[in-house]
Order: structure tokens, then sequence, then C-alpha cells
């Protein structure tokens, strides 16, 4: 049988030392195949970045268990989890997460580098995305210079760079007009997935919608339900 993209099984976060603490995400269960783009939606505070973060190695869950690709992640060394996120995995921050010093082409350039490559090559390939999110005149600046929808889509760039096998995007055009938004989602849809790919996005972003093959629901915590379960079917 294929091995699937994403499959967490039965997980749960706490937070907090002393009661009450904030049981964030209960009990979950995410799976997400090669091929497809899948989306969690649901309100404020319902646990969609905890869960993120939990399936995409950020976050320990306190119990339950993730595979990536067939590999158990939160059994891995510390090392060897960040080496399989940084070469496997591209993660879209709901604030960012940008370097203040480093310039907008140097932060979209960062995994490349990290993974050894060239710098001269890893810097033109930033300025090839940064063109894709409609940046590339914005490449020697710093980020503070950026606007809040300039700097997501940044982070965007960032998190495609190496094209991954895994995408995860958490409300990634919650700072952008609608237009710009759909593009990029359109660009990520028709350029970027394949049959070796996998994308999550959690967004509140209806705009977005028709770029997904399945829509989840979280609520308190927990995945309550489909909102849609095939591509395009309204
Ligand atoms: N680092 C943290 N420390 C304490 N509580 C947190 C932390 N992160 C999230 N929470 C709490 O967990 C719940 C889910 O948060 P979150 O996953 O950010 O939800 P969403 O992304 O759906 O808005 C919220 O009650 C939030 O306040
Ligand atoms: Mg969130």
């Amino acid at each position: 049988m294929a091995v699937r993209a994403i499959e967490a099984v039965g997980i749960n976060k706490w937070f907090g030392e002393s009661e009450p603490r904030t049981h964030a995400v209960k009990d979950v269960n995410f799976e997400a195949n090669f091929g497809e783009i899948v989306y969690v939606v649901g309100p404020s505070g319902s646990g969609k970045t905890t869960m993120l973060s939990m399936i995409s190695g950020i976050l320990r869950p306190n119990s339950g268990t993730v595979k990536i690709e067939g590999t158990e992640i939160w059994n891995m060394s510390a090392d060897a989890l960040a080496d399989f996120r940084l070469h496997k995995i591209g993660f879209v921050f709901q604030d960012y997460h940008l370097f203040p010093r480093l310039t907008t082409a140097e932060n979209v350039a960062i995994p490349l580098v990290l993974q050894r490559r060239d710098w001269d090559e890893s810097l033109a390939e930033a300025r090839r995305d940064l063109e894709v999110v409609g940046l590339r005149d914005r490449a020697q600046l710093p980020p503070v210079k950026l606007s809040g929808g300039e700097q997501q889509r940044v982070a965007i760039a960032r998190a495609i760079i190496s094209r991954p096998d895994i995408m995860i995007f958490d409300e990634p055009t919650a700072s952008l007009d609608g237009e710009t938004g759909r593009n990029i989602v359109q660009f990520v849809r028709e350029h970027l997935l394949s049959d070796k790919r996998c994308i999550v996005i959690v967004t509140h972003d209806s705009r977005i919608y028709e770029f997904a093959d399945r829509i989840l629901r979280m609520e308190d915590g927990r995945m309550t339900g489909v909102e849609r379960s095939q591509l395009n079917a309204q």
C-alpha cells in the first residue's frame, strides 16, 4: 500500500504546568495523501496552529504519533528531526518568523543555504521565488521595510524555495488582498502540487477554497468534520 504523506493518530496537546491547563488539541487523527491539498478550517483558538506544529515536527505532542512519509517523527533525535524537517517540510508561520537582519532574498534563501547549496545559486533561486510572490523588487530590503502582506509573501517564498515534499501553511493569505492570495495559492496548486507532494493549509479565507481537494473542520481542539471531500465540489 502506498505510504501516506502525513498520518497523525490520537495526538493531544496540553499547555500550562498547573490547573486549569488548556487542552488545545484533543485526540486528533489527521491524514493527508501525496497529490492533494488539504485545508483545515475552524474558529480562532480551536487548535489549528497547535495541530499543524505537531504534524510538522515543531511541537511535540503530549501523546499520539505522527508519521511523515512513513517515518515516526517524534521518535527521532532532535538533530535528526531538524535535518528531516529541513529536507522534507516547508512551513509558513502565521506570524512569518523572518530574520530582521537578513535581506528579503537572504531570508528566502535560508533553507537552501542550510542544505549547503552554493550561496549565489541559493540567492538566484530566492529571487526566482520572490518573483513568484510578486516581490522581485524587494529582494535587497530588510523585512522591517515591508508591509505585513509583503512579509507574509516572503514567508511563503521561503517555505517553497526548496520544493519540499510536504508544504504546511498557517493562514498564508490572512494579510493578503483577495487577488494576491488567490494568485499565490493557484500557483502552488498548478505548479508545485504533484503526485510526490502534499500541501496542508490552515485558513479562514473562503476566497481560496476552490484550490482545496478536501476541507476539514476543527472546533474546540477536535477534528469535527469534513466540509468538502472532493476537488471543486461545492
Ligand atoms: N504556547 C502556548 N501556551 C499556552 N496556550 C497556548 C499556546 N499556544 C496555543 N495556546 C492555546 O491553545 C488553544 C489553541 O490555540 P491555537 O492552536 O493557536 O488555535 P488556532 O490556531 O486555531 O487559533 C488556544 O486556547 C490558545 O490560547
Ligand atoms: Mg492559528
